[in-house]
């Protein structure tokens, strides 16, 4: 039985793109062959640190999704990460061989705009001591999730979930051979994609009771 970590390094935590990615790969993988222990970095801040850390020690396997936070990650993951570098270090432990899996998405529709994130990601896991096995840049997130239950714009989707199914296959058949980064866009027509984004800002405007010219403030250009 190996212990497989799902960490959702989302704010909007369940309700987030990424719980729908990290959903897609539990799914995938049998209950019966693996341990699934979740993590939610809005609430584990909160809650019992140590043993979060004790059950991602214990991991095999590491999925990490967030969201794309200008260019970066989320400040709580940051921070997450950070106060787990501390726990290694205060326990003069090192995490046996996990194997981590990371899948950013980010809101443009333009994958590669997850590069740098997954560059971090790295770097992360080489201070953790964890194998980055690879990682996963999706572009329009937003879109993937927003037409999820959608057949026919669902099908724009297909080559964003064929590329997750890339990490359950790696997990299953214990690929040893080095996989590179992989970048992912839904094939949503770059036009389309912006007339569904200005609707949406739009209907986000209203429901927090913004006048639509408000969007095009620029308070801090003086
Ligand atoms: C503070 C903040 C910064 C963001 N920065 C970027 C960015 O640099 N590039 C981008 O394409 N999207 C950016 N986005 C959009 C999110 O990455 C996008 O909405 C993503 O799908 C959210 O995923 P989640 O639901 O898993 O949190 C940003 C969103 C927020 C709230």
């Amino acid at each position: 039985m190996k212990n497989i970590c799902f960490i959702n390094g989302s704010p909007r935590s369940k309700k987030a793109n990424s719980t729908l990615y990290l959903n897609l790969i539990d799914k995938s993988l049998d209950s019966k062959n693996y341990t699934k222990y979740y993590i939610d970095t809005t609430s584990s801040i909160k809650g019992d640190l140590e043993s979060t850390f004790k059950t991602l020690l214990d991991a095999d396997y590491i999925i990490l999704a967030f969201p794309l936070y200008v260019y970066s990650m989320p400040s709580l993951l940051v921070r997450f990460l950070e106060d787990y570098y501390i726990y290694l270090k205060n326990k003069d432990t090192i995490s046996q061989k996990t194997n981590l899996y990371a899948v950013v998405n980010c809101g443009f529709p333009d994958a590669k705009m997850n590069v740098e994130a997954l560059k971090i990601v790295f770097n992360c896991c080489k201070k953790l001591n964890i194998n980055f096995r690879f990682g996963i840049g999706i572009g329009a997130g937003e879109f993937v999730n927003f037409s999820k239950n959608n057949p026919l714009l669902n099908k724009l989707s297909s080559c964003v979930y064929k590329s997750i199914n890339k990490i359950t296959y790696d997990i299953e058949n214990q690929v040893s051979i080095e996989i590179n980064n992989i970048f992912v866009n839904p094939k949503i027509p770059r036009r389309l994609f912006f007339i569904f984004g200005h609707i949406f800002w739009k209907k986000w405007a209203k429901r927090n009771g913004i006048k639509i010219s408000a969007l095009f403030d620029k308070p801090y250009s003086d």
